[in-house]
């Protein structure tokens, strides 16, 4: 599994690379801006580390302790792998001065509580691998500030409660996968699960935990399946919970949901559940008005109506507090300027209290940028296009042009999406940056080979 170094043969390869001025610890190896002293038996960090080191690997050793300032000679450092070692908790301002970094494994060690402090300064931070610790709690605000988070990896801990309130969309907007399975938890806080802002729902693991079979747990898995999840897809059989808590008494309820009947989730089910799919597409500052006419429209005056909106979670008419975003008695709702990061999924359920009826209505909204850049992209290349011809046919004396550069520019990708239930699927277009492929198959969530802005593969196990 390890790719253990063997310094002996690459010797000879050392003294022919350029090896940056500060030593390079004997034990190690220094390649251009790597330094890897991964499985060398070291009980504490070398005292000197060549400094213009963006990566450092010290995976596999026996490290308990790291003290304060354990970096700050390392100004460029940005991966940094302490995979399998044996801490068992971080100091005070271990990561002080290391605020560059960008790639944090800290997977299968034995760290037991993510205190506050921990990652305190690292608003870099991209990925935060923790999983297969003794981690049974995490503090409530150990993930705040690091507003650069796309990925976190908890799982194979012994976590029962999570503070999922304090992951919201201003605080972490690119976090696209937060794994919790294989953890301890029996009951969740759905009101805040709920509330999580949609990109964050749509890659949340939560298999293979303890949970307590019951009704409100039932129908937030049922809308995350509804919509079709990775994490729900890919994991349907490892997504159990016990009934009346007895572990013994554990069911698959993805596959059999006989024991959720009575639940009203499942009474939906059995109706026929319309979901109307639309698309709106506007410029930032507009005024956006999103109608929720489904199936139950024809008589509003018996319906009451939720909205779920991918940055501030569910809108009813009592919640609405907010001169941002106006919900009216016929399930209209209003947002008056909308920004970028209004965009994404808007659900609106419609609820006929008498006959116990759901629907709900599904639009894509989409804010563009003022600019009209966007807008006439395909014209501008079809004019540019033309115009290096014009150039192309001068410079060559007329001669006959059989370029291929003319392509037909694509049409705006603005097609509105009719009803179909296989393109349930809601994409989320929300931030830039964000990754839309996530996993075309099945895979364990935390073992996925983690890709850089740059492209170059970053795998938990050095190789060396
Ligand atoms: C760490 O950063 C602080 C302020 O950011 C600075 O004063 C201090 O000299 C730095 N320490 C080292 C060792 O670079
Ligand atoms: C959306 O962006 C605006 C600035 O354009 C900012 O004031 C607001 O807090 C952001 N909202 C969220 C939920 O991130
Ligand atoms: C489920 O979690 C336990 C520990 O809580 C772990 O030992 C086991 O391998 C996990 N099973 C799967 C299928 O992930
Ligand atoms: C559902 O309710 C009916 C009648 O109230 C009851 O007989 C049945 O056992 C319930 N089913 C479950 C799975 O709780
Ligand atoms: C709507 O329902 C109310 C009460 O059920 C009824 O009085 C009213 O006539 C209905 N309106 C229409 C247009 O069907
Ligand atoms: C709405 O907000 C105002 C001020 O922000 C506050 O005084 C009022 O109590 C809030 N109302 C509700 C129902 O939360
Ligand atoms: C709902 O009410 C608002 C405000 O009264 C109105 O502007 C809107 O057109 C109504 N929506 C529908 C679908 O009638
Ligand atoms: C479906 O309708 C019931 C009331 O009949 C309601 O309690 C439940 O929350 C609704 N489901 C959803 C997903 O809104
Ligand atoms: C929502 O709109 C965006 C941009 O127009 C598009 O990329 C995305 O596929 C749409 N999502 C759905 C579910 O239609």
């Amino acid at each position: 599994m390890t790719a253990g170094l063997h310094p002996g043969p690459l010797l000879m390869l050392l003294s022919l690379l350029p090896v940056s001025e500060e030593t390079c610890p004997s034990i190690c190896l220094c390649l251009s801006d790597t330094v890897s002293c991964s499985s060398s038996g070291l009980a504490k960090l070398p005292r000197t580390l060549p400094s213009s080191s963006v990566t450092l690997d010290i995976s596999h050793n026996h490290l308990s302790w790291l003290g304060p300032g354990s970096f700050n000679k390392m100004p460029r450092l940005e991966n940094l792998r302490m995979a399998h070692n044996q801490l068992s908790a971080l100091g005070h301002g271990v990561f002080q001065n290391a605020s560059g970094l960008r790639h944090l494994d800290l997977s299968s060690n034995k760290l037991q509580v993510v205190e506050q402090y921990y990652f305190q300064g690292l608003w870099r931070l991209e990925e935060l691998l923790l999983f297969n610790n003794k981690i049974t709690q995490v503090e409530a605000s150990a993930l705040s500030g690091l507003s650069s988070l796309k990925k976190v990896y908890f799982s194979l801990n012994q976590i029962t409660h999570f503070p999922f309130f304090s992951i919201q969309d201003h605080s972490h907007p690119f976090l696209t996968m937060l794994d919790l399975s294989s953890n301890r938890m029996s009951r969740l806080p759905w009101e805040d699960v709920k509330a999580l802002p949609g990109l964050v729902q749509r890659g949340l693991y939560l298999h293979n935990n303890s949970l307590i079979c019951d009704c409100s747990m039932y129908s937030m898995f049922w809308h995350w399946d509804l919509r079709g999840y990775d994490s729900l897809k890919d994991f349907t059989e490892e997504h159990t919970c016990s009934i009346y808590g007895d572990p013994r008494a554990a069911i698959r309820f993805l596959q059999h949901n006989r024991f959720f009947h009575n639940c009203t989730v499942e009474k939906a089910v059995s109706q026929p559940v319309t979901v109307l799919l639309s698309s709106v597409l506007v410029s930032e500052g507009e005024t956006v008005r999103l109608d929720c006419q489904t199936s139950l429209s024809s008589n509003t005056t018996d319906l009451s109506f939720t909205w779920l909106s991918p940055s501030k979670g569910y809108i009813t008419q009592t919640s609405i507090n907010d001169t941002l975003i106006s919900l009216f008695p016929n399930g209209s709702l209003e947002i008056p300027a909308a920004k970028v990061n209004d965009s994404g999924l808007y659900v609106c359920t419609a609820v006929d209290i008498k006959q116990a009826l759901n629907a709900t209505r599904e639009v894509n909204v989409t804010v563009l940028r003022p600019a009209g850049e966007s807008f006439n992209t395909g014209y501008t290349t079809l004019l540019g296009c033309v115009v290096t011809m014009i150039f192309i046919l001068m410079y060559l004396y007329l001669t006959p042009c059989r370029c291929s550069c003319c392509k037909q520019p694509k049409p705006a990708d603005i097609a509105i999406a009719t009803y179909d239930p296989s393109t349930l699927i809601p994409v989320f277009s929300h931030s830039p940056g964000v990754h839309p492929k996530m996993h075309s198959d099945k895979h364990v969530a935390f073992m996925e080979p983690m890709l850089s802005e740059e492209g170059t593969e970053w795998t938990p196990e050095s190789s060396f």
